[in-house]
């Protein structure tokens, strides 16, 4: 799992998997910011978290960071990377070494609002229904195919922090419910289209 955030996502991801919801196992943890909370809440559960430095770009990691990248998640042996909040682009290599295994999570109901603080151009624009999106990740911004979505309302006297902290709440539902779906083999992507075959 990568994120630069807080980890709430990550947390509600581990919480499902020591519930039994989530039939997998965080092999690894990693962040481009060394204080990153999702870092401390990794390490709290015991489970193999690292800084990695991102080089000298700002909102990509450089040619050396996405290589060690790369050679940490294969180390792992890492089936499906999840990003939770991890605020950088990537590209190249890291796309090719994992295609069709990286998942991501975006605060709107895509292909709305992709890009930065999403929560706060729904509220701009004035939508009434906004939510959280899991997609696959592909080489553009936030446009990969969609898995699952959940809905949020916008509600009147809304500010971006309590509208960011109502979709978060979705995220913490939907994220595990679509990482589940996921390992248990439950999801096949045709282009575009990704299709749910729950067990019976
Ligand atoms: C989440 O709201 C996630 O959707 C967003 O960052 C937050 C991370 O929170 N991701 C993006 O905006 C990616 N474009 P967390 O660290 O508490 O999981």
């Amino acid at each position: 799992m990568l994120g630069s955030g807080q980890g709430s996502n990550f947390v509600a991801i581990a919480e499902g998997i020591s519930f039994g919801q989530v039939p997998a196992e965080v092999a690894l943890v990693l962040s481009d910011v060394e204080t990153a909370g999702i870092l401390a809440q990794a390490r709290s559960r015991g489970l193999p978290a690292s800084y990695l430095p991102p080089g000298k770009f700002r909102t990509k990691l450089d040619e050396e960071a996405e290589q060690s990248l790369v050679a940490q998640l294969q180390a792992a042996r890492v089936d499906l990377v999840v990003l939770a909040g991890f605020m950088r682009v990537l590209k190249g290599d890291f796309l090719r070494a994992f295609e069709g295994r990286i998942v991501n999570i975006h605060p709107s109901l895509l292909p709305c609002f992709p890009g930065l603080q999403a929560w706060k151009q729904a509220l701009d624009y004035g939508v009434k229904v906004t939510g959280c999106t899991v997609h696959f990740v592909d080489a553009g911004i936030d446009s990969g195919a969609i898995i699952g979505q959940q809905t949020v309302p916008v509600l009147d006297g809304d500010t971006p922090e309590t509208l960011h902290q109502r979709i978060h709440q979705a995220e913490h539902e939907l994220y595990p419910r679509c990482v589940a779906a996921l390992a248990r083999g439950e999801i096949t992507v045709q282009g575009r289209l990704v299709k749910w075959h729950p067990a019976a």
